[in-house]
């Protein structure tokens, strides 16, 4: 059933044989709101400092709520209250942006898949075609009833003070929203033409901070190829094993794990050939993996820029 294994081991120690080797050549990101922590940005679901744990004061019916488009019709105050405390210009991108950067530098990067909607992945100087920013972001918005489409500079001050934002034309005055991805609403389209191609022509997908609890994101890394291999870095495992064993009467019966989505075989150590798990939280994980890779004077001064 097993089969030949893509690394000499599946630790750190195995990553970095690989990114040197002559087979790495196409490096792809996959990342969620774990990488962007040690910027001062909460992640969504870490018990008791994750944004969904933190919004009593708004009376949601359910913290989700925040960013349902449904919810944003029935009752937007919740979110524009609360949207200045997301959109880019506060925060800096930290170590593990600046990695992504560095890979790029060194002509490795195919492309970044991001959940995150904080821009950060730009700021660390990524190059705007290599970025997939697959729940939308701040940097455009769009009126909801005519579709006036606007940029965040426009409404950087009313967003700052707070206000619902409504369409400046005066026959119109919908409701203005940025182009962040809800719950309700579909990806961009481009992430759909492009997701299967660029993530079967990978040679590493290094799937960072993330919980992989939303779909489709949380499927994207099995769209792989078999000989594509696989890191998780985050803070604690997710996803299950790719098969299934069941007993018939004595006999062992090996199916594949069809239930679940986010199938990784470093979850089933005993058929494990191509995933790593890297435990840790990521910055430090990046640190250790450039230290290796001789490169951390590099990641230094992108960082110190
Ligand atoms: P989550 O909050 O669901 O998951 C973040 C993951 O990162 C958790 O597994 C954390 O343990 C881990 N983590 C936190 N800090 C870390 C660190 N410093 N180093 C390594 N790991 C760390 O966030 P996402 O998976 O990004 O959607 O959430 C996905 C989507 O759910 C978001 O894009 C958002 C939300 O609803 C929209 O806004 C549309």
């Amino acid at each position: 059933m097993s089969e030949k294994p893509l690394l000499s081991s599946f630790d750190i120690d195995g990553l970095v044989e690989y990114i040197k080797s002559e087979r790495c050549k196409k490096i792809t990101f996959m990342v969620g709101a774990g990488i962007s922590v040690s910027a001062g940005i909460p992640d969504f679901r870490s018990p008791g400092t994750g944004l969904y744990y933190t919004l009593q004061e708004y009376n949601l019916p359910d913290p989700m709520s925040i960013f349902s488009i449904d919810y944003l019709k029935e009752n937007p105050t919740p979110f524009y209250s609360f949207q200045k405390n997301l959109i880019p210009g506060i925060y800096k991108p930290t170590p593990t942006h600046y990695f992504m950067k560095l890979i790029e530098q060194k002509n490795l990067l195919g492309t970044i898949w991001t959940q995150n909607i904080d821009g950060l992945e730009h700021l660390a100087g990524v190059p705007e075609k290599k970025i997939y920013e697959c729940h939308g972001s701040f940097w455009t918005f769009h009126c909801l009833k005519c579709q006036r489409k606007s940029k965040l500079e426009e409404w950087r001050d009313k967003i700052n003070k707070g206000e619902v934002l409504k369409c400046k034309s005066t026959q119109c005055l919908g409701l203005v929203k940025p182009d962040v991805v809800f719950f309700g609403e579909n990806l961009p389209k481009k992430v759909f033409e492009d997701i299967q191609d660029k993530v079967f022509e990978s040679d590493l997908i290094l799937i960072i901070g993330t919980s992989l609890a939303v779909t489709p994101f949380s499927g994207f890394f099995e769209l792989a190829a078999r000989d594509t291999v696989r890191v998780l870095i985050n803070r604690e495992a997710v996803g299950t094993c790719p098969i299934r064993v069941t007993e018939n009467g004595g006999e062992k019966i090996i199916q594949v794990n069809q239930n679940y989505q986010r199938r990784f075989f470093f979850q089933c150590p005993e058929i494990n050939f191509r995933d790593i798990f890297l435990q840790g939280d990521c910055d430090d994980v990046i640190y250790q993996i450039c230290d290796k890779l001789g490169w951390r004077d590099e990641l230094d001064q992108l960082i110190s820029q």
